[in-house]
Parts: C-alpha cells; structure tokens; sequence
C-alpha cells in the first residue's frame, strides 16, 4: 500500500503538474482525491490493515491527499493568472491611437453672416435689439407711413393673422419700437427673420432674413447714411468693392436709395452670379420720413435720422457660392456640414 500511495502521488503530481486547461484539472481531483479517486479507494482498504500498521498507512494517505491538493490549487493559480494574461493581452488598448471625435454642431451660415454683421455695427457704435417676428398692423405699416390704402402695400405680400395682426413683413417695424421708447441719439441695428407670401424658387421664400439700422440724433446727414453703409459694404465684401446707391422709393424714407455692390464673384465683369450686371442690390435705405418721426413724437424740425434694411440671405448665397435660397431653410446635414 505504501508504495501504491506514492506512485499514486507521483502520477498525479506529474498529471497536475502538465496540465494545460482547468477542466483538466478539475478531471484530475475527481481521478485521485474524488470520493471514488484513488486515495479513496486505499482509505477504504485500511480496514483490512493491522492496528500497528493501519494509523501509519492513514498518515501517509492524507499526506498524499495534502500533497496532491496543494498541487492542484498552485496548478489552479497558475492556469487562472495564464488565462487572466491573456485576456490581458487580447483586450489591450493602444491608448496613443488617435481618438475617433464625435460629431459637433457648427453655426448655420445665415449665423455666421449675421454675427459678422452684427460685429461690424457694434464697432461703429450700434446697439443690437430684438423686435417681435409676430406684429400689429400699425408697426410694421401704419407708423412707417404706409397708411391702410397705401399703394406701397402691393410692395409686399403679407400673411395676415388677423385683421390687426400680421407676420412682420420687414424689420423697419423696429424703428418704431425703437423710437417709441428711447429718445435720439439711437444708434440700433435690429436683425430676424421676416415674412412676405412670395413663391418659393431659387431666389425667393416666404421666409427671409433681414438687418434694420436706425440712427436718429441732431445733424444727421444723407452723407452719414453713404458713409456707414460704404464702409459696411468694405468690411464684408472686402476694400476693393465697389458700392452703387440708387435713386429708389420707401414710403418710410426720403430720399430712399438701394444699394448695390460689385459682384464679388466676378469683380463686376458679369457672371452668372450677378446675372450678368456685375452688379448685386444688398440693401434699401434712406432718411426717416419727417411723418415717420412725427409719429414717434420726435421733432423732424429738430432731428433727423437714416434707416437701412439689408437682406441677409442674398449676403449669405453670394459670400458661399450657394446657388439656391431654399438650401439655407432645407437645413439637409450635407449641406449644413460644409460650413
Ligand atoms: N424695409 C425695406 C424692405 O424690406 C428696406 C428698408 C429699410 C428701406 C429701411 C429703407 C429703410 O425692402
């Protein structure tokens, strides 16, 4: 028995010891230490051992059993600590990879054009402000002297809400608002969205961007409007632009003027931009009409002030190369992606 007990443990331990997987492992303890297992099956003959001889041949059997029970968990660690590396290094990460970055937004471009403009006014000294895109009758024509029977309001289709009520047609209803409640000298610039019942195509929409400016103060002057609006032109088309003002009508304002600005595309040769005139109209301006100053309760015999409008979208098609208005409304990812 004694030399059956230690071939039994030099079996094993070389069994455990070659071991690769941990099911082997787990085979091996059922084989040798299992209630079947082969040190078992010597305890259950010692029974049949003399009383001298049995405690010894007890002793030497659960040395066995130690040995080989210490055998298999030192086996169990290693192949636990293998398998865990490998792991290890079938999972590791390259942290000096460059990163994947998620997508950000970015500023539509109509936002772009328009904080650019709102750049150039603050620095010649305008206050930005805010009008509502929902207006009354009177503000956006009754006090701009576009009375109800006004031929001028043919000049621009209107979506009506209500009687009284209407989508604000132009941002000139913020002159109004403006001299209702600050006195002169004013000094705004008043940008949004406005709204005319035009068909859609490629160069209009029912919904559009506009810039009002108003300066009212003592001494105003036709030559300040020129000057603001010249240097206007400068800084978002670039010093070598030309500008053209036009004798034009605003019931609003007189002298009214539209102001056009060489194509930028072209430099005024003619493309295909500026329809072959070199030429593309940005803007409507003038000075306040004294009847528009009246109604605000400021003395046209004391001030005088300058109004302009600019359209922001044709300033955004032109500056992008962008053939068609309805692409800055469609807000289609692609094309917004590209700013
Ligand atoms: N409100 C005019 C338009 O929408 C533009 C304009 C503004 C003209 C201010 C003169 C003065 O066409």
């Amino acid at each position: 028995m004694r030399e059956q007990l230690s071939k039994i443990r030099e079996e094993a331990l070389v069994a455990v010891k070659a071991a690769t997987a941990l099911s082997e492992i787990e085979e091996l303890r059922v084989k040798f230490l299992g209630k079947k297992g082969e040190v078992s099956s010597i305890l259950k003959q010692l029974g049949g051992l003399s009383a001298e001889e049995r405690p010894v041949i007890g002793q030497l059997a659960n040395e066995v059993r130690a040995d080989i029970d210490a055998a298999i968990s030192d086996a169990k660690k290693r192949l636990e600590a293998d398998a865990l590396n490998q792991k290890l290094a079938a999972e590791k990460l390259d942290i000096t990879m460059p990163g994947k970055s998620g997508k950000i937004g970015g500023l539509h471009p109509i936002n772009t054009v328009l904080n650019d403009m709102i750049d150039i006014f603050q620095s010649m000294g305008f206050d930005v402000v805010d009008g509502p895109e929902v207006e009354t009758d009177y503000y956006n024509f009754e006090a701009l002297n576009v009375p109800a029977d006004h031929p001028a309001r043919d000049m621009q289709d209107t979506f009506y809400l209500s009687d009284n009520l209407l989508l604000r047609t132009q941002t000139s209803a913020a002159q109004i608002r403006t001299m209702k409640t600050r006195k002169p000298p004013i000094r705004i610039v008043c940008p949004g969205r406005v709204f005319r019942a035009d068909e859609v195509d490629a160069t209009h929409s029912p919904v559009f961007h506009q810039m009002e400016g108003l300066v009212v103060d003592k001494g105003v002057t036709m030559c300040d409007l020129l000057g603001v609006l010249e240097k206007f032109a400068h800084e978002i088309y670039g010093p070598e632009t030309k500008v053209k003002f036009r004798p034009s009508f605003f019931p609003f304002t007189e002298p009214s003027v539209e102001v056009d600005v060489s194509c930028s595309e072209c430099g005024g040769k003619g493309c295909r931009v500026c329809k072959g005139t070199g030429w593309i109209e940005i803007l409507g301006a003038g000075m306040v009409h004294p009847n528009v100053l009246r109604a605000c309760d400021i003395d046209p015999e004391v001030y005088s002030g300058f109004a302009f409008g600019i359209g922001l979208d044709r300033l955004t098609t032109t500056r992008y190369k962008i053939s068609d208005i309805r692409l800055l409304f469609e807000n289609d990812i692609r094309f917004l992606e590209q700013f």
